[in-house]
């Protein structure tokens, strides 16, 4: 059955979690105060998942929140934010978890959740997404150890036995597909979705499973993590497109220390009612790490997936 015309503006959609939307939509225009109304003239409906790294958490609190009322203005009908949870906020505010690339994001999703929809307001959708699978490719690819004269394939991380939610790229952009298709049941819902939780050890045996190749899970302390220089200086502070003055940006190691704790002390988890939710949306989506590894080919080796990462030449932007 045919649909009528719609126009859709997706912002950050040359990024890695954008690319897949637009494929499966249509391309659309970048932001800031003047461009953002011109972008959203005549637009119908709207996916949003704004760049914490670029901007930080302060200015993605206000971004998220003006680029939302200005959709209004111009009558869009259908507003998606791209989001992410707050393990901050899901811990009862406990310190160690406070991870700015989270908290902005799911800041702005509360504050969505409260607007009205109906006569007076605009449809709106939160989509909350997680970690990338493909980041196995990129910032969590293995390194390739001689271990007792023979070739391992080595995964790090400093997560020890927790199994953070994943997610495949390709399935995000069909969800967003599927919230623009179905506005009955998008409309004021806020997806969380995921591939599954993965734990690193179930990492490792996939990749041997799929692969042949011997592979192990090695865990690390953040301090090693952080000394790897995966972050250049770690006390560098979040937010590359922004000036550093401003005391409200944390530091690569406050934000990723707080990430890290997260998935370690499994705070933020999809559970059985989401992965219900996602298999009756989504009957053919991919369910595990192993099947995206077959799927996808994954042999361990880097491949570019986060734009921001690739202009910086492979570390987080400065
Ligand atoms: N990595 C993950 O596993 C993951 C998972 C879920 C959510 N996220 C979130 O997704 C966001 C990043 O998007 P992505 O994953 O698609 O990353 P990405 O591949 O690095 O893409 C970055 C996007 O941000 C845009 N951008 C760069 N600098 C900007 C600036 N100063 N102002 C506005 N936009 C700017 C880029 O557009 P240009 O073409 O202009 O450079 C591009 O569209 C972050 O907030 C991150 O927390 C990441």
């Amino acid at each position: 059955m045919s649909t009528p015309k719609q126009t859709v503006l997706l912002i950050g959609g040359t990024g890695a979690q954008g690319v897949p939307i637009v494929k499966a939509l249509i391309p659309g225009d970048s932001y800031n105060e003047t461009s953002l109304h011109s972008a959203f003239e005549g637009i119908d409906i709207a996916f949003v998942n704004l760049n914490g790294f670029a901007i930080g958490e302060k200015a993605e609190i206000y971004w998220g929140i003006r680029i939302f009322e200005l959709a209004r203005e111009h009558r869009v009908q259908h507003f998606i934010w791209g989001s992410l949870a707050s393990s901050y906020k899901a811990s009862g505010y406990q310190a160690r978890f406070r991870t700015g690339h989270f908290d902005g994001k799911a800041k702005v999703a509360d504050w969505i959740s409260a607007q009205e929809i109906g006569e007076r307001g605009m449809r709106w959708s939160v989509l909350t997404s997680c970690m990338y699978l493909e980041t196995f490719a990129e910032m969590l690819a293995p390194a390739h150890e001689t271990i007792d004269g023979g070739e391992v394939v080595v995964f790090k991380a400093p997560v020890g036995g927790g199994t953070p939610p994943f997610i495949y790229l390709e399935d995000l952009g069909k969800y967003a597909r599927w919230m623009i298709e179905n506005p009955q049941r998008s409309s004021g819902l806020n997806l969380r979705i995921a591939t599954a939780n993965v734990g690193w050890e179930e990492v490792a045996r996939s990749f041997t499973e799929v692969t042949g190749k011997k592979a192990i899970f090695r865990d690390l302390s953040l301090d090693e993590y952080f000394a790897s220089g995966i972050f250049g200086p770690a006390d560098r502070k979040v937010g590359h497109s922004v000036g550093h003055d401003d005391d409200t940006l944390q530091t690569y190691r406050e934000n990723f220390s707080g990430f890290w704790n997260t998935w370690r002390e499994d705070v933020l988890k999809r559970t059985e009612k989401d992965f219900e939710l996602m298999d009756e949306i989504l009957p053919e989506r991919v369910s595990s790490v192993g099947e995206w590894m077959r799927l996808t080919g994954y042999n361990g080796e880097k491949s570019n997936v986060l734009k921001d990462y690739a202009d910086a030449g492979g570390k987080k932007p400065q």
